[in-house]
């Protein structure tokens, strides 16, 4: 396959989804464990430690740059694809028929994109974006433990990360099962296994994230 083919036959696009999207799926492991750390009762030493490890890396700058660019090929082919797949099907199916052919999730992978895009605006507003401000300004990080216990005590703040959350878990459950098929790994004796662990994937992770804003917000982490 061609690079212009990669770009636009929805075949390409669909193999940039799925190569982005697990290497999303990874940095989200990395990014669950780091933040897992402030559940080690020591007021955030240990959370802050490996955070600024994370932070005062050039190879982690080199990947920082990569994530980007992969969060946002996936997000740009993603709405490409839900756009060129909307205008093949200019009548729309009966509801029955469309029910029969694909589950709601599958249908809506576009809008809980999107839904999560919005989350991940203002999830960077909210800590990335003002973090690197203080590194370029002042030099050194913000604590980012006390800026989580800050943020968490606003109960709306916490509604909407659970939001955001439920999104990526809904997101992901789908986005596995299409992974595997475009990278051709549906079928085959591995396939409950391959499917079993998609699906612990896609709830394990966002349930260990939503568990950090419950905690900070009903003061179980201090
Ligand atoms: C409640 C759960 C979460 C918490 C408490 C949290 C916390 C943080 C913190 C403290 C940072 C700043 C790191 C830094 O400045 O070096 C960060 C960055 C980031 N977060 Fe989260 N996060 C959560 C969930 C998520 C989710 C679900 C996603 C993706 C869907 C995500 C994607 C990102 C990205 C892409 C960055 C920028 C990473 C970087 O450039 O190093 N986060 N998060």
């Amino acid at each position: 396959m061609q690079w212009k083919q990669l770009l636009t036959s929805a075949v390409g696009k669909k193999f940039v989804m799925g190569f982005t999207g697990l290497f999303l799926v990874l940095f989200l492991i990395v990014h669950c464990s780091i933040n897992f750390c402030i559940f080690v009762p020591d007021h955030g030493k240990t959370f802050l430690e490996v955070a600024h490890f994370m932070g005062f890396n050039w190879i982690m700058h080199i990947l920082e740059l990569g994530l980007f660019v992969g969060i946002f090929a996936h997000i740009i082919q993603g709405w490409a694809l839900t756009l060129q797949n909307r205008n093949k099907r200019p009548v729309q199916y009966a509801v029955s028929r469309r029910n029969q052919n694909s589950t709601w999730y599958s249908r809506s992978m576009g809008l809980l994109g999107t839904l999560i895009f919005i989350f991940l605006l203002v999830h960077w507003a909210n800590f990335w974006a003002p973090n690197r401000y203080h590194m370029i300004t002042g030099g050194k990080e913000l604590n980012l433990f006390e800026r989580m216990k800050s943020l968490f005590s606003h109960g709306w703040l916490v509604i909407f990360y659970l939001a955001g959350l439920f999104s990526l878990f809904w997101h992901l459950l789908h986005g596995f099962q299409s992974a595997f098929r475009t990278f051709g790994l549906d079928s085959g004796k591995y396939i409950p296994l391959i499917r079993g662990i998609g699906t612990a994937y896609s709830i394990l992770v966002p349930v260990i994230f939503a568990l950090m804003p419950v905690s900070i917000y009903f003061g179980w982490v201090s």
